[in-house]
């Protein structure tokens, strides 16, 4: 993670955010080729989701899927989010230590500690270690187990995703060298070597910690005793309105987008032709006062998020679930996270909330999620709880009124049923998906002119094609001049298209590979005879000749527009 970071300051795709007053915790800026990535990629949600929802593909009721575009505010009315839910529960558990002074989530806290005794060669025994993070050696052995009997001791932890276990099994037993594995020591001394894997603990790690504050060591000292217990605190930033600023005036900033949907779903259902089952798109920031804003930009303080509402008769709601379920972990793979660094995760029934009778999510594994995995998008099925939430407390009516459903009057019509709309909820995170499309594009290779290279799809590509004169002289500027030109009329709305006469062409396609420029065009004393061009492909560093007058449609095709 730290190569990919370091490249993304050198190359302008991420900067800390006020850097020159020494940053601040949380907040990142884009620079340049970021923020042409981050627009791509909320360019091609966009498109696949407003513009050509699901690419034209029909929904399980046979009809091709609608979704209307929306943009709302940042700020609401407090009541919305009185309704939401968020005042009262928008709350992470946090622990401070009280001696460092250093803080952290009781949820985050816990990790999966084994340790691999002398012994395990003879007779197969696992030590369980201990359920800590953060502070190898951990010198308590709280069970000592066969494979089966630490999958059971495992599988008894609810919070616990039972894929990981299986990844640290595989690490186990593989050998793997890369795992993070240190020696430790057992409390009667017996040195051994552990293997270190974080597992997200979730509700059962805050549970575990109220019930032992003081037998759990502080991530931070070691030490045990200094910990307070678990402490909610609310994520939503709190400003004001107007200038008196007192108590009366306390705004929040939306820590979400999807509530300003959910409050304009009469509204858009009042004034556009349009009828249930429908979706409402919308992408913009949200703001999170995270306890422990980490891991470059994957938990942020302000990021953005691309959400849609997908609203349906009861009936039908599982249908779509699966439908948008599915759809979306297509989508994620069709801009380039393939392969098995990208998994659908159902949630378990004791993960759900109240409201919600199915749940999954797109995990990516990020280096430092590895070799776990992190969430990328949630798609929740949410019943009507928003929406009714929203009625009670504002008053209003939200119902629809489908007049395709119920009994038939006596014209053989139906009469007409009203209610409140069930939903799917794809919520995706803009930044997330930025930090993914970087990760699995960071690629090494020694050999390379280029040690580091970025592989993104071409379509997210924050540069899409490059021209070069190969020499700055004999009519060859004049050539690449031309064709950048026709490349930027035909494709500069999509990407950044490069022309650089200088320096050595061998460096000129380096600095490419590092911003992940798909193609680079050289023009050479064979163009000025035969008009023909060099096309070099990124990844394979491969050159051919094509002819100058098919570059654009060339670049066309492989853009796939
Ligand atoms: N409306 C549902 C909702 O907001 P969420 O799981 O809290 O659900 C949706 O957030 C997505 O937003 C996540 O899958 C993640 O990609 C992104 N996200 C959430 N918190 C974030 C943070 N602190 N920093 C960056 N992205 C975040």
């Amino acid at each position: 993670m730290d190569d990919i970071m370091s490249l993304c300051k050198r190359r302008g795709f991420i900067y800390q955010a006020s850097e020159i007053y020494g940053g601040i915790n949380g907040f990142w800026d884009y620079g340049p080729l970021g923020t042409m990535l981050k627009r791509n990629l909320r360019e091609a949600w966009w498109q696949d989701v407003v513009m050509m929802p699901c690419w034209g593909r029909k929904g399980p009721d046979g009809e091709p899927v609608t979704n209307l575009p929306l943009d709302t505010c940042i700020i609401q009315n407090p009541k919305v989010w009185e309704a939401s839910g968020h005042v009262a529960g928008f709350n992470d558990p946090m622990v401070d230590d009280k001696e460092t002074k250093q803080r952290f989530r009781a949820d985050h806290l816990f990790g999966l500690f084994v340790c691999i005794s002398g012994d395990y060669a003879k007779d197969g025994l696992i030590r369980l270690v201990a359920f800590m993070t953060k502070v190898p050696p951990v010198r308590t052995v709280v069970a000592s187990s066969s494979h089966e009997a630490l999958e059971l001791a495992l599988a008894d932890r609810k919070a616990m995703k039972p894929y990981k276990l299986g990844a640290v099994l595989d690490r186990i037993t593989g050998g793997d060298e890369s795992s993070t594995i240190i020696e430790v020591e057992d409390k009667d001394g017996a040195k051994g070597f552990g293997l270190f894997v974080p597992v997200y603990a979730g509700k059962w790690g805050t549970e575990y910690l109220r019930s032992n504050p003081q037998l759990i060591p502080s991530p931070f000292s070691g030490k045990s005793g200094s910990l307070t217990e678990p402490r909610a605190f609310n994520l939503m930033f709190k400003t004001f309105i107007g200038a008196t600023a007192g108590a009366d005036d306390i705004a929040y900033l939306r820590p979400e987008t999807a509530q300003g949907i959910f409050v304009n779903f009469k509204n858009v259902v009042d004034t556009n032709r349009v009828k249930v089952p429908f979706g409402i798109a919308q992408t913009g920031k949200a703001f999170r006062n995270e306890v422990t804003p980490r891991n470059f930009t994957y938990r942020s303080r302000e990021f953005e998020q691309m959400e849609i509402e997908f609203f349906c008769h009861e009936s039908q709601a599982m249908d779509w679930y699966a439908f948008w379920r599915d759809w979306r972990m297509e989508w994620w793979k069709s801009i380039g996270l393939g392969g098995e660094n990208i998994i659908l995760r159902e949630h378990a029934a004791d993960e759900l909330a109240h409201y919600s009778k199915a749940t999954s999510d797109i995990e990516y594994r990020f280096p430092f999620t590895a070799p776990g995995f992190g969430e990328l998008e949630g798609i929740a099925y949410r019943g009507n709880f928003d929406l009714t939430q929203h009625q009670k407390h504002s008053g209003a009516k939200l119902e629809y009124n489908d007049t395709t459903r119920g009994e038939l009057a006596a014209n053989g019509q139906p009469k007409g049923e009203r209610y409140l709309p069930h939903v799917i909820e794809p919520s995706a995170g803009l930044d997330r998906g930025v930090l993914a499309l970087l990760c699995e594009a960071y690629t090494k290779d020694a050999s390379r002119a280029s040690p580091e290279f970025m592989k993104f799809h071409p379509r997210i590509a924050p540069i899409k094609a490059a021209v070069f004169p190969l020499v700055n002289k004999d009519g060859m500027p004049e050539v690449a001049e031309k064709l950048h030109a026709d490349l930027m009329k035909k494709f500069g709305r999509t990407g950044l298209i490069e022309t650089d006469p200088k320096q050595s062409i061998g460096k000129r396609y380096a600095r490419m590979d590092e911003a992940g420029c798909p193609f680079c065009f050289t023009i050479d004393g064979e163009t000025l005879t035969n008009q023909t061009v060099t096309v070099r492909d990124r990844d394979t560093g491969g050159q051919e000749r094509i002819a100058l007058n098919t570059v654009v449609s060339f670049v066309s095709e492989k853009l796939g527009m």
